[in-house]
């Protein structure tokens, strides 16, 4: 069969084309499961403890992703605003991850330890009263509603399963640690580890 024919025939052309692509997306995705830079920890990651764990569904049930990414790309803009680029590495343990592309607000991969405890908590209930030309929503139900310490555990026993290494102390320990903590404590601590605990070098 020769060119021509295959470009007059536009039904078999297609399956041609979709499957030359394929070939080509494989060769590029499938190596990618096997690597340990990307499927791997990179040096300093660790599993988020259970309050951070219970902050990190705050911030995706209330949308913080659909104005903020979480993915600082390896750009010289990038790391002069935000700091190293981010690695694949870095969220092995987010299911989902959070890497986001709509940046209404700043990227926040390495907002940890950028403001204290007490700028988030009056930023969250009105980000107004510290950066007044915000756009920011506010968020003050967050500082009444409690987190539930078993369902937290039971969270960890289900990411467990999909390979990030809690231990039973880790699950067992989960509701004392979240114990009396509001919603407003557990996404602050969720946002004050943000791209910390990578080693240098890493
Ligand atoms: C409608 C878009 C929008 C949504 C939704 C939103 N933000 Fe923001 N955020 C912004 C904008 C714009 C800024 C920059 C102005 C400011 O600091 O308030 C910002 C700033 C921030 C900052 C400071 C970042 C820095 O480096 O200065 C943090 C932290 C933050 N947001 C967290 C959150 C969290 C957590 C949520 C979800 C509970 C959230 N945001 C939801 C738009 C948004």
């Amino acid at each position: 069969m020769n060119h021509e024919s295959i470009e007059k025939k536009i039904g078999l052309m297609g399956v041609l084309i979709a499957i030359a692509i394929s070939f080509g997306g494989l060769v590029e995705i499938v190596p990618l499961y096997f690597q340990g830079v990307s499927n791997q920890p990179s040096p300093g990651i660790k599993p988020y403890e259970a309050l951070r764990l219970a902050g990190r569904d705050v911030y995706v049930r209330e949308g913080c992703y659909n104005c903020h990414s979480q993915m600082i790309r390896p750009f010289r803009s990038e790391t002069e605003r935000y700091g190293p680029y981010s690695l694949a590495g870095e969220s092995v343990y987010d299911h989902p991850f959070q890497f986001g592309s709509k940046r209404t607000g700043p990227d926040l991969a390495r907002v940890g330890a950028r403001y204290s405890d007490d700028w988030h908590r009056v930023h969250l209930l009105n980000p107004r009263d510290v950066v007044p030309e915000s756009n920011m929503p506010r968020y003050p139900w967050l500082e009444k509603a409690t987190v539930d310490g078993d369902l937290v555990a039971k969270k960890m026993r289900v990411l467990r399963m999909e390979g990030v290494p809690y231990t039973d102390d880790d699950i067992a320990g989960a509701p004392a640690a979240v114990e009396g903590k509001t919603e407003l404590d557990a996404l602050i601590a969720y946002l004050q580890g943000l791209g910390i605990n990578l080693s240098a070098g890493g």
